[in-house]
């Protein structure tokens, strides 16, 4: 029994004294894990740059955590929270790089637009946010800076909606029925994680009363909707059978929703907590592995 106890030693050691190294929801980074978490992704980040002993540092930590918990523990959106220590000797040209000036420093940090096929060449654009700090405009302001790959048609009837189910971009396909004109931050999510293997289209559900038929490969194909649908409704198309599958729960769980696209596809996710890049990374958000060990 004494390995375990001197390994765990170990991992709350090299978690340091961080802020948040005993946050589930946040990362504490170096420069190696923040290139890994930050720059080597599709998520959009918000990085607290701070110091200990800064007093506003101290008293924006519950708030910081908050927004951990929401943008990484409930809603799952295609976020990481992240903090650096700046005054750690490992960090300061990290923090020197990135101008802090002064702490706590907020950035967000957006991906490139990643277009399959071509190398990536475009870099994150890095903003300083100067929002207020509390939950909500926080978590707003962090939210609107996801990358959408959802692309928007205006009916299933549509000439476009055909063309977009033959075209071959992500061999698969996921429909998301909505009556909303803006693509939530949770499909925007969706589509990130499945990002070059299933593609996704928002389609208005304006012209759509109850169970109705599409056109497609010379068939008639069923869209599985009820009378006074409730949506957003999610529709897996099944390209060998010519027929939609329907997601049957609340699309407000984010996992459940990719376990369905999974099982229906076989497509696996690229990022996030059920993608083994997801995995991997949590690592860095030290406190996260010692208990689930344990
Ligand atoms: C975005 O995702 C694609 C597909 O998984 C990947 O090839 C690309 O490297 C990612 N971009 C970044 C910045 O990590």
């Amino acid at each position: 029994m004494k390995t375990p106890f001197l390994l765990l030693a170990a991992a709350v050691a090299v978690a340091g004294e961080g802020f948040y190294s005993s946050n589930k929801n946040i990362y504490e980074l170096n420069p190696a894990s923040f290139k890994d978490v930050v720059y080597n992704s599709n998520y959009t980040s918000v990085v607290e740059f701070y110091a200990p002993w800064c007093g506003y540092c101290k008293q924006i930590k519950p708030v910081f955590s908050k927004l951990g918990k929401f943008l990484h523990g409930e809603s799952k959106y295609a976020v990481n929270v992240a903090a650096v220590n700046c005054d750690e000797e490992i960090n300061k040209l990290l923090c020197a790089r990135h101008k802090v000036q002064g702490f706590p420093t907020i950035m967000v940090f957006r991906p490139p637009k990643h277009s399959p096929g071509k190398k990536r060449a475009a870099k994150h654009v890095p903003e300083v946010f100067n929002g207020v700090r509390e939950l909500a405009p926080m978590a707003e302001y962090v939210s609107s800076r996801i990358k959408n790959y959802v692309k928007k048609i205006f009916s299933v009837h549509s000439e476009l909606f055909a063309s977009w189910l033959d075209s071959s971009e992500g061999p698969h396909k996921v429909v998301i029925l909505t009556k909303s004109s803006m693509v939530s931050p949770l499909l925007r999510t969706l589509a990130i994680d499945f990002l070059d293997s299933v593609s996704f289209a928002a389609v208005n559900t304006d012209d759509l009363t109850g169970p109705t038929t599409i056109t497609y490969n010379n068939e008639q194909v069923e869209i599985p909707i009820k009378e006074n649908e409730k949506y957003p409704v999610v529709l897996v198309y099944d390209s060998e059978e010519n027929k939609f599958h329907r997601y049957d729960g609340s699309v407000t769980k984010l996992p459940k929703v990719e376990k369905f696209i999974m099982a229906k596809t076989g497509a696996k996710p690229t990022e996030g907590r059920l993608s083994a890049r997801g995995k991997k990374l949590a690592v860095y958000r030290g406190a996260a592995k010692v208990h689930d060990e344990l």
